[in-house]
């Protein structure tokens, strides 16, 4: 489908406030298409939620008592769009009670009704989060909206990041979040990302990602990276360096190849043979959506593919937080050995990851 055309698209903002900063992000997301757009305040409707009845619908659908509320005409609207995005706020680490009441609502709507919800679960469904603080609690809340197996597209905002007061509802200030919001909006999906291997042709597409935030202490330049890639050609090592690409823009660098022996090596890495990972940055801009984790298991999966599965190091310096908490989600354990400043992680080819895929 070509967004730049007819699409239709369902908004749907589930804060207990109007005109939030749920309320504001659906409305930016909604200036981003041409189509035909439906925005649902979902605080403003008059939707009851599940209870105070005697279960009636489980028996049939029709004796639900809320029947005629506004909730069947947004499944309706999610069912027959082409993307709907659901804008939901943190209210203490879950997803705030409205989205839940929404959640349980459907119980009526599909009792019996297959075929209806294989349309509504098919549905493309990408999810903002106002979040200053848990993201794993709404991972595994979504998972309920799309089909099995799918992990949901997530964007996490967080205000403290840009620079906002959550509550204050002003986080669309911040010129970069919108930008953010705005890039989330019309991406395409996480599939559609490819490798190319990082070449003297690509550097200096690969010098243009934006990770200057991001010290060099913590992940390593584009230059660095292609030196390590080419003294591992010249010894013979087996792993690649691939420059990320989603449609035609370079997004991230990943660096996953045979481990050379160096005197720092926990005793683990004595006994078989590794794989390191060495170089793993990804675009400012496309942080927070889950493409992180996707890039890594790819990467993992194709190395394992081509070359055999292995166990995987990385060094992670001891102050980035952040990373420290995607590798542990990814499988990595957390090792007492150091290289310098950064911490040993490993990861087994049997440990899987914890399924919340996201980017650090
Ligand atoms: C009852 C309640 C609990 C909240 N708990 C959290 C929380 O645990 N973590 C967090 O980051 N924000 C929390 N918040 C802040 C909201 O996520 C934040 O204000 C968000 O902007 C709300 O969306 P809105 O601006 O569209 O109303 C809470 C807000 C409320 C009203």
């Amino acid at each position: 489908m070509n967004m730049k055309e007819k699409a239709n698209i369902c908004v749907i903002s589930f804060s207990g406030r109007s005109g939030g900063n749920c309320w504001k992000i659906a409305e930016l997301v909604g200036e981003q298409f041409n189509g035909r757009v439906k925005l649902f305040d979902f605080s403003a409707l008059n939707i009851t939620p599940c209870g105070k009845c005697g279960y009636d619908c489980f028996k049939s659908a029709e004796s639900c008592p809320y029947l005629n509320d506004p909730v069947y005409g947004i499944y309706e609207a999610v069912s027959e769009s082409d993307l709907t995005f659901f804008i939901v706020p943190n209210y203490c680490d879950y997803p705030c009670s409205l989205f839940f009441a929404f959640n349980e609502r459907s119980q009526c709507y599909f009792q019996r009704k297959y075929s209806r919800l294989g349309k509504y679960l098919s549905v493309r469904k990408k999810f903002i989060v106002v979040s200053n603080t848990d993201r794993d609690n709404f991972v595994s809340a979504f998972r309920y909206q799309v089909e099995e197996n799918i992990d949901p597209e997530i964007l996490f905002l967080s205000s403290r990041r840009f620079g906002k007061v959550s509550i204050e509802g002003n986080l669309t200030d911040s010129e970069e979040a919108r930008e953010l919001i705005k890039r989330y909006a019309k991406m395409p999906p996480k599939e559609e990302i490819f490798f190319e291997p990082l070449s003297d042709s690509n550097i200096d597409e690969a010098r243009r990602i934006q990770r200057e935030d991001i010290s060099t202490d913590f992940a390593d330049e584009a230059d660095t990276i292609m030196e390590l890639t080419k003294y591992g050609a010249e010894h013979n090592c087996i792993g690649d360096t691939y420059a990320v690409k989603l449609g035609n823009k370079y997004i991230g660098l990943i660096l996953l190849g045979e481990a050379i022996a160096w005197e720092t090596d926990p005793p683990e890495m004595k006994e078989t043979p590794f794989y390191r990972l060495m170089g793993f940055v990804m675009d400012k801009g496309y942080r927070d959506m889950g493409l992180g984790g996707y890039v890594l298991e790819k990467a993992i999966e194709t190395c394992y593919k081509k070359y055999g599965a292995r166990p995987i190091a990385l060094g992670c310096h001891k102050d980035n937080k952040g990373a420290e908490r995607f590798y542990l989600r990814h499988g990595f354990e957390k090792t007492e050995y150091m290289e310098e400043n950064d911490y040993y992680y490993l990861r087994y080819p049997d440990k899987k990851p914890k399924g919340e895929i996201y980017e650090v």
